[in-house]
């Protein structure tokens, strides 16, 4: 049986048989993302007959432990649903494990042998594709961005060789540079797949949809009918045990760089050509390249900052974050950010963006709201529309969703009496299908060479200027640092960023 791949300009590929490397085998990413989105690619019969699956990592397993261990790993991930034997069968044969560290020069010689090995026993071309995924610490990249260009570069068959690298790309616009040259030093840019998996979340890849397919939201997409445009990403997690990480990153670098640029970039930027990888990701570049960067006056102006303090979520106890492990006890990053940007080109001068992101909240809820002008002139009674709210458009990301469409109705009754309600699509009532996790769409489009979804490298150094423009303004003391409970919205502060009138989307 041939596995064929439809891409998002229509194109239909051939899935060939290929091996992927996964760099950070025995981290969280892989039990809890990697291998499930795998199982469920065997599960629906997408990936080729013939492909098999490498873990890499420091630990001393081997391959029946490496099987025992993604068997509970996939347990997990599937919860109730429960693993189906056959597919398990058919899945666990195919994946091996080697030891390997990445500063050791004989790991890549060992992995290259293994592979050959597998090949000899499968087929060649599983030798031949390969596809390597950077899951370990980033602080490994760079030794393994050299091990693997080299490896590849060693290579005289006409196979392909794609590398997928996890976020955090850099932590900051040099760092980020630095990568993408040392990348371009041993790989081609169509070999590269910088992931963001929010890109490939179903409700975020039906922005495009949503946009593009409609022909009635794109007349009123700009500047002449749209007052103000919000994304909130807020979660009620807090930072777990990766407080290591996260002191170093903040809410800024976490989220903001990458997963809500994204979204901004998607909902503001114009309608490619075509869905080749390249014609979106210029219209994304170009869009973000419009966002101004902003000065210390401006970062003041504009951004609020917030850090969680002891409380309650969903009922139960939470610590603070200077509480959290691995934290320093006077730290000053950021678990919340909210900021106010523009974008200046003709579709959206004047427009602002309101983003906020942030742990410990009250609610976990991803949702972008297109807030329209209000109507020019109402012809009624001012008791007849006490509190008509604008009409919003909301495109709901998680854990809802759907489009909801606000708009003003009659109250049924003698007299004329207005209220807001709302026209909703659903996915779960109005689907039958199962929505595939963001990495099982990521995972197959690169094994078929498609990098719509993935960012490219003007891409990412454009949203690093803008964060690191805010950054380098924080780091002059210009704005401070707000307390907020855990298990609420985020500090009070970010009120007054809106402007009279406006009300935060996510509350
Ligand atoms: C990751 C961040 O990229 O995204 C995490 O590093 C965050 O801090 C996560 O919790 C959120 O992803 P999702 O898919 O749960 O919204």
């Amino acid at each position: 049986m041939i596995s064929m791949h439809q891409t998002r300009d229509g194109e239909r590929r051939v899935l060939q048989p290929f091996t992927m490397v996964i760099f950070g085998a025995s981290g969280d990413l892989t039990e809890r993302k990697l291998i499930p989105a795998l199982y469920h690619l065997t599960a629906g019969g997408h990936l080729p007959v013939e492909f098999s699956v490498i873990g890499v990592a420091r630990r001393k397993w081997d391959d029946a432990y490496m099987r025992a261990k993604m068997r509970e790993a996939v347990a997990k991930a599937l919860g109730p649903e429960g693993i189906d034997e056959r597919v398990w069968d058919d899945f666990a044969r195919r994946l091996y494990y080697v030891p390997g560290d990445a500063t050791d020069p004989s790991t890549f010689s060992r992995l290259d042998q293994a592979i050959a090995d597998i090949a000899a026993s499968t087929s060649p071309e599983v030798g031949r594709n390969r596809l390597y995924y950077l899951a370990t610490l980033p602080s490994l990249y760079p030794k393994l961005i050299e091990g693997l260009g080299e490896l590849e570069a060693a290579r005289s068959d006409r196979g392909w060789g794609r590398i997928i690298v996890e976020k955090p790309f850099g932590h900051d616009l040099e760092s980020a540079i630095q990568l993408n040259r040392l990348l371009a030093r041993y790989f081609d840019e169509s070999q590269v797949y910088r992931i963001d998996h929010y890109l490939g979340k179903e409700t975020v890849q039906n922005i495009f949809v949503f946009r593009f397919a409609n022909g009635i939201f794109e007349p009123i997409w700009n500047r002449n009918y749209i007052d103000n445009v919000q994304i909130t990403v807020s979660e009620t997690l807090g930072v777990g045990h990766r407080g290591a990480y996260y002191e170093e990153a903040g809410a800024l670098r976490d989220m903001v760089q990458n997963h809500l640029l994204q979204l901004l970039a998607l909902v503001a930027m114009e309608p490619p050509a075509s869905f080749t990888a390249d014609a979106v990701r210029n219209e994304k570049v170009k869009v973000l390249g419009s966002i101004p960067l902003p000065d210390v006056e401006a970062v003041t102006k504009n951004s609020v900052r917030g850090q969680y303090t002891a409380g309650v979520v969903g009922g139960e106890p939470v610590p603070g974050y200077l509480q959290e492990a691995n934290v320093s006890p006077d730290s000053t990053t950021e678990t919340y950010v909210a900021l106010r940007l523009g974008i200046d080109n003709w579709r959206w001068a004047g427009v602002p963006f309101f983003i906020q992101t942030g742990k410990r909240m009250a609610t976990r809820c991803s949702r972008i709201t297109i807030y329209f002008k209000r109507a020019p002139h109402l012809p009624f009674q001012r008791f007849a529309v006490p509190d008509l709210k604008p009409n919003s458009l909301v495109l709901n990301i998680q854990p809802e969703q759907g489009v909801t469409l606000s708009i003003g109705a009659k109250v049924p009754g003698p007299q004329v009496r207005i209220r807001n309600v709302d026209m909703t699509f659903e996915y779960e009532s109005t689907f039958k299908e199962r929505s595939p996790d963001a990495y099982e769409h990521l995972l197959l489009e690169a094994i078929a060479g498609d990098a719509t979804m993935y960012t490219r490298a003007d891409e990412v150094e454009a949203a690093w200027k803008i964060v690191t423009a805010i950054r380098n303004a924080w780091d002059e003391g210009a704005v401070p640092l707000h307390p907020y409970p855990a298990g609420s919205m985020g500090p009070e502060a970010k009120r007054w960023l809106l402007g009279r009138g406006r009300v935060w989307n996510g509350g």
